[in-house]
């Protein structure tokens, strides 16, 4: 977990499920985990409601269960070294295999970019080259976005389409609504 960059202490039993929207949110995770049957996770929508938390806990779980080589993407970070070496080969694959190959890849903030723009061609060439990838391979693969699934289809079918056939049993999308972000408990809102 510490070499994948995430916090080792996160566990699942750390997301408090006090709402009902949470508890939604929890019981898809525990499923996802209990039978993932290399299936991917999608967790998407309202900025600050858990979903790092969640899918921080769900890859915790995985590792621990499968005993299975993990790694963590932080999409914005990651994708910006991948396309300033788009051109040289040998760091381009360097950076990419793993991801590409990895037994359990957690991709967190997919398509997060600048407010207002949208993800360009260069950004969904990486996410098509990796998801691609993994797809055919079936191999287990946990998602959060603040994008709804039909955002990322909006901004390219094949991406989407993939994650979709994927995740659709394991999906998870929280409606825009300022009251859930978790930040922002305590403060009027
Ligand atoms: N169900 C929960 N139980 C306990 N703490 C929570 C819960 N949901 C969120 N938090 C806390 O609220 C904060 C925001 O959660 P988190 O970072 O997981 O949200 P996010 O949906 O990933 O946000 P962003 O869209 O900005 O990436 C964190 O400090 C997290 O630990
Ligand atoms: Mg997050």
């Amino acid at each position: 977990m510490a070499e994948s960059g995430v916090d080792c202490d996160i566990r699942l039993t750390d997301f408090i499920a006090s709402e009902p929207w949470q508890k939604r949110m929890l019981l898809t995770a525990q499923n996802y985990i209990a039978d993932n049957n290399k299936k991917w996770l999608y967790v998407g929508g309202q900025v600050g409601c858990g979903k790092t938390l969640l899918c921080s806990g769900v890859f915790a779980g995985m590792i621990k269960k499968e005993g299975l080589q993990g790694k963590y993407m932080l999409w914005r970070d990651e994708v910006v070294k991948i396309k300033a070496c788009v051109n040289i080969e040998q760091e381009y694959t360097a950076l990419i295999e793993p991801l590409k190959e990895v037994p359990i890849l957690y991709i967190d903030d997919f398509f997060k970019v600048e407010r207002g723009k949208k993800p360009t061609g260069a950004d969904i060439n990486v996410a098509f080259e990796i998801l691609n990838y993994r797809y055919n391979k079936k191999l287990a693969t946990i998602i959060s976005s603040e994008l709804f699934l039909k955002d990322i289809v909006a901004c390219d079918e094949a991406v989407g389409s993939r994650i979709y056939q994927l995740a659709k049993l394991s999906c998870i999308e929280v409606g825009k609504d300022v009251k859930k972000n978790m930040r922002l408990r305590d403060v009027a809102v």
